[in-house]
């Protein structure tokens, strides 16, 4: 039976601890030049509707460090730009790859293509959430505190895709999450976890920072978002990283953005770059933890 990773709660809790585990073997066998060659005749096609750095060549060097084969595929190249459904696309790729990871504008296109693929699908970023970004984080957080619960974090920005998935973290981890956003700019799909007695929302940065343990950081303007762009710019000056919100969290709270970073907007240069800051180790081990989630989606 063929498992797809379009939310992080398609995987259980202790799977998560698991690939968390596994992460650190692999990230030590690199260290070590240990070959892990797991995923050998493997092939991982990548859908790339929307822009990526990190996403694409993580998931590309990944493949290959497990033995496989990767296929960076963008609208211009395939027929589905020229009309063919995303149904017959899942059943055409299926007789050829092992895998999808596919980044869209369209969550509900990415459920179909898992639906009608006999193949795992990734979803490596939609409008409605990125659930390999957290993933990864939870990795990065484990590695840093020690632990993925029994913390505070503080997103503070925009409410967009990579807060929907944190708010799926905090159903599965117990942490406290503060979501601080205006009132303009709050998350699509809040209500799905209205529920959960570990998410808080603010309309104030330094209310949700006050006790956090970890400030996050997005762009302001997401892809498929710049509509939106100068309407953002300005509701979201309050919600800036910088110096002076990070002193007001618990000391020595770490700083995390999941990149690109736009310095000057969203974050401060001196933050992203400063002793708290972990957001590079936090992109590298992108490449580690997808290694887990492709070594346990594909083999
Ligand atoms: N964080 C992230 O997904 O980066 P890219 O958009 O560069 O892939
Ligand atoms: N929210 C951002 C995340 C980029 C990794 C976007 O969707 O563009």
């Amino acid at each position: 039976m063929k498992r797809d990773f379009l939310n992080l709660t398609d995987l259980s809790r202790q799977e998560i601890l698991d690939l968390i585990k596994r992460t650190a073997t692999l990230k030590k066998e690199r260290s070590e030049n240990i070959p892990h060659p797991v995923l050998q005749g493997k092939s991982l096609g990548m859908i790339f509707r929307k822009n990526s750095t990190r996403t694409r060549i993580s998931f590309e060097v990944g493949m290959f460090e497990l033995g496989g084969h990767a296929l960076y595929l963008t609208d211009e190249q395939l027929q589905l730009k020229r009309g063919e459904t995303i149904e017959d696309s899942a059943r055409v790729l299926s007789r050829y790859l092992h895998g999808i990871m596919i980044r869209n504008d369209d969550f509900e296109e990415a459920r179909l293509l898992a639906e009608h693929a006999d193949i795992p699908i990734i979803n490596g970023l939609t409008d409605k959430n990125h659930p390999v970004q957290v993933l990864c984080d939870l990795f990065t957080l484990q590695e840093k505190l020690g632990r993925v619960e029994n913390f505070c974090i503080a997103y503070v920005g925009d409410g967009n895709n990579m807060t929907y998935s944190w708010m799926e973290a905090a159903s599965l981890f117990d942490f406290q999450l503060n979501i601080a956003t205006p009132p303009e700019c709050t998350t699509p799909g809040t209500k799905d976890f209205s529920h959960l007695k570990n998410v808080s929302f603010f309309t104030s940065a330094d209310d949700a920072v006050k006790g956090a343990d970890v400030i996050y950081a997005d762009v302001w303007v997401s892809m498929g978002m710049e509509a939106e762009q100068d309407k953002k710019m300005q509701l979201l000056q309050p919600f800036q990283i910088n110096q002076k919100l990070l002193d007001q969290a618990n000391p020595g709270a770490l700083v995390m953005h999941c990149l690109p970073a736009h310095r000057g907007d969203e974050i401060t240069g001196d933050v992203l770059d400063g002793p708290q800051s972990v957001v590079f180790d936090q992109a590298e081990n992108r490449l580690h933890a997808q290694k887990a989630l492709l070594e346990m989606l594909l083999s």
